[in-house]
């Protein structure tokens, strides 16, 4: 049988997949497999270790990504992770940033395949979880697959058995972040090829996945599919997950079929903000910064009536610097009395 563990990721974006917004998208899917933001060894070995690893008991499973090189580093770094209950440990070998490069680690990771089987080797020493790597299909303007099958191939070798592909190349030279995860042409059938030299290793396909049926047809013959900047742009995305693809119904057919009423995909919605309300109150008395909590809910009544407004009440930096709930209250009536005025 087909594992599922794989079948529906978030991915992990710095400044976004934070304790909050994992949280958030985790009350929308209960088995979406989520992904911290990349966090190096140094930060938890030398930094504020409980401040980047703690996590909600009921979020699993997450999983950890660490960005670095050094093998040893690297497994104590995951051993902190374990320790706080993590399903799994990422590394990250796709980050095109210039500071990255610096540190020699990310993307340019590709072109040192030994290195990266060294540390993947001492981190699954380490831990007893599953260790996987996160990486690009090449490096420059090169759209040969060599590269990528010769690093793959010997991750496979060192024991790796999931690879997660942005299905790009990444440009180290003259591109921003940014502007590297939309400049390099989309490949999404060369995710394929390589996959279809590694019949024995599992393969999650990343990249321009917008929606359910675009994911649904790039995922074809392979294990799974991770989204990135959808699950902020459009996170209602996410409360669909649980019946398409961990369900029963054969995913194609699902995702194919047009959705309910708008009361219909509204109610999970509300259900989880209900969930996320209890969730602020409590981390509110805790101290935590209201703003930094309403961010990942910004997008989640894209497509709705009432969806600007929405966002612009969530921005008020003013009422949120004062912590109270009520602006949050009083934008869901607002959408609300937006969605009774259009049903009437
Ligand atoms: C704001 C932002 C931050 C990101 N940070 C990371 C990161 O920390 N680690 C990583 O492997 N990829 C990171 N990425 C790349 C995403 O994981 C993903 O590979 C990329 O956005 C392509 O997927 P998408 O087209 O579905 O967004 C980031 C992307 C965004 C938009």
């Amino acid at each position: 049988m087909k594992h599922q563990d794989y079948n529906f990721c978030v991915a992990p974006m710095m400044d976004w997949t934070d304790r909050h917004c994992r949280r958030f998208h985790r009350l929308l899917s209960g088995k979406a497999r989520l992904y911290t933001e990349m966090i190096t060894p140094g930060a938890l070995l030398h930094g504020d270790a409980v401040r980047h690893l703690e996590q909600h008991p009921l979020d699993g499973p997450v999983a950890l990504q660490l960005g670095g090189s050094e093998p040893e580093a690297l497994a104590q770094a995951a051993q902190l992770g374990a320790r706080f209950g993590y399903a799994e440990i990422n590394l990250n070998c796709g980050c095109p940033s210039e500071r990255v490069q610096r540190g020699a680690f990310g993307a340019c990771l590709m072109r040192e395949a030994e290195r990266v089987a060294d540390c993947f080797e001492a981190v699954s020493t380490a831990v007893d979880l599953p260790v996987t790597v996160k990486h690009r299909l090449g490096l420059g303007r090169n759209s040969s697959l060599e590269l990528v099958c010769t690093f793959v191939e010997r991750l496979v070798r060192a024991g790796c058995r999931v690879f997660i592909v942005h299905a790009r190349n990444a440009w180290l030279e003259g591109l921003s972040p940014k502007d590297n995860r939309d400049v390099p042409p989309l490949r999404h059938a060369d995710v394929h090829r390589l996959a279809s030299n590694f019949p024995q290793s599992r393969f999650v396909i990343n990249g321009g996945l917008t929606d359910h049926l675009s994911a649904c047809v790039a995922v074809q013959r392979l294990d799974g599919v991770m989204i990135g900047r959808a699950a902020y742009r459009t996170p209602a995305m996410l409360a669909a997950v649980d019946r398409l693809w961990f369900g029963e119904e054969c995913q194609t057919k699902a995702a194919a079929r047009p959705s309910g009423s708008a009361s219909e995909s509204l109610n999970p919605l509300l259900h989880a903000l209900e969930g996320y309300r209890n969730y602020m109150q409590k981390e509110l008395q805790r101290g935590t910064s209201l703003g930094a909590m309403t961010r990942p809910l910004l997008g989640v009544f894209q497509g709705f009536r009432g969806a600007r407004a929405w966002r612009q009440d969530l921005s008020c930096a003013q009422a949120l610097r004062a912590g109270d709930l009520g602006v949050f209250d009083q934008a869901v009536e607002r959408f609300l009395t937006v969605q009774r005025t259009e049903a009437t």
